[in-house]
């Protein structure tokens, strides 16, 4: 039987949508019939008859009911998926880590849902893997925020009237956001420094033509997860590490931040009194701000001076270039959805044993099943949310 994909309006703080006009025509091609909510596409630059042109119809946002499968960027409110169907699919970066009350309450709902940022990092989910698109796009804009707030030119320039050097950036956390701004910061004619808790980012940031800077203890050589992350540094790694940014902050402009670690705080590498020895002018990006952050004294959202440092927080930076985020991540879920549609027959199947489903899926016929969360959740007593 058709089944009715659903790709819901998000609220007016995400201007992303999670499908477009590509992945419309090729859900349609599927057997999905595809409705798209009035107007979800505009923040994204698609107008609602280009969804139409692709496929689509165009739903209120109470045809949600009718739907087998909701696709959306952000996890649903209690209030948007009270009008869902149970039993329906719903698929977006649902933030579990933190979030386990709203994990419950979904559950309840009775829906199937599926935390697409916890795909696993494999080859075959790489065209699946949203955290790593939005990322790459989030370190490209951290470069573009920080040369438009700076005062001076990136690269060196040799004119007449004297010359302009260039400008110095340096990268903090070098995986998939810091990777594309050591790129994007190197075409815009920077010069480059980054550093690093992991190894393997060492001959990558080399390859990208700026220079790796860390405390390369036997702490650093084991402090890559078999998942490809960071491991928690100890104190006196912590205590090593500032040190040597310290000493390195001081001669830079620039300082992009991009340092996770999956389902704890962001690390806390530059402190205000590292801020107060750069050069007045000097700008700091912060895009853990919405983990806690990387900088001590970067806000939310906000823009702020710290010890004459402007400190850029801004929240959702992938939202910032909108078009681009939305095209990439309607295509991991694609991906993700097509591998749940059987070649032959076209059916929409949800196989339990595979690898895919077993790592992303949070909530099931009204429990929490995901290993990770379902302990905690489903332990607690009834109606006792606020204590988990
Ligand atoms: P992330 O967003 O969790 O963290 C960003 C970066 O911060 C990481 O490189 C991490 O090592 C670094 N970091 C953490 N604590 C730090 C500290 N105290 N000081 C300095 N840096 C610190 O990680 P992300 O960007 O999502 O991915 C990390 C790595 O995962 C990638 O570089 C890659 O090796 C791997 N990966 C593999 C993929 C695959 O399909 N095989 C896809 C994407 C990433």
């Amino acid at each position: 039987m058709t089944k009715v994909l659903f790709v819901g309006r998000e609220g007016s703080q995400e201007p992303r949508v999670s499908a477009s006009p590509d992945t419309v025509k090729r859900f349609t091609a599927l057997g999905f019939s595809v409705r798209v909510e009035e107007g979800a596409g505009i923040a994204s630059g698609i107008p609602d008859a280009e969804f139409v042109a692709a496929g689509a119809t165009i739903a209120s946002s109470g045809d949600v009911q009718s739907a087998d499968i909701i696709i959306k960027l952000a996890r649903p409110t209690p209030t948007e998926h009270a009008s869902y169907r149970p039993g329906s699919v719903v698929i977006a970066i649902m933030d579990p880590y933190g979030n386990e009350a709203a994990l419950s309450e979904m559950a309840k709902a009775g829906l199937t849902s599926f935390a697409i940022d916890l795909m696993p990092r494999i080859t075959r989910a790489q065209s699946m893997d949203a955290l790593s698109s939005q990322a790459n796009l989030a370190g490209y804009r951290a470069v573009v925020d920080a040369s438009h707030a700076f005062g001076r030119a990136m690269p060196m320039m040799m004119t007449a009237a004297g010359t302009v050097p260039a400008a110095k950036v340096f990268v903090m956390g070098a995986g998939v956001s810091g990777l594309q701004a050591i790129a994007t910061a190197r075409r815009l004619g920077a010069v480059v420094t980054a550093t690093d808790v992991r190894p393997a980012a060492k001959e990558q940031v080399a390859s990208l033509g700026a220079k790796f800077i860390a405390v390369e203890d036997d702490e650093f050589r084991a402090a890559e997860t078999t998942a490809g992350y960071a491991k928690p540094m100890s104190q006196a790694y912590q205590v090593k590490q500032a040190a040597l940014v310290a000493d390195h902050i001081a001669k830079q402009d620039i300082v992009i931040t991009t340092a996770l670690i999956p389902g704890r705080p962001a690390p806390r590498l530059v402190s205000r009194a590292m801020l107060a020895t750069m050069k007045p002018g000097s700008i700091a990006v912060d895009l853990a701000v919405e983990r806690g952050g990387n900088i001590e004294g970067s806000q939310p959202g906000e823009t702020t001076t710290v010890e004459g440092v402007t400190v850029i927080g801004y929240v959702n930076v992938a939202g910032r270039i909108a078009a681009s985020a939305s095209a990439l991540y309607a295509r991991n879920v694609f991906a993700f959805l097509e591998t749940m549609v059987e070649r032959n027959t076209k059916q929409f199947v949800i196989d339990p044993e595979d690898e895919l489903i077993k790592a992303t899926m949070l909530t099931h016929s009204g429990k929490v099943v995901h290993p990770s969360f379902a302990t905690i959740v489903n332990a607690t007593p009834p109606n006792s949310e606020e204590r988990i």
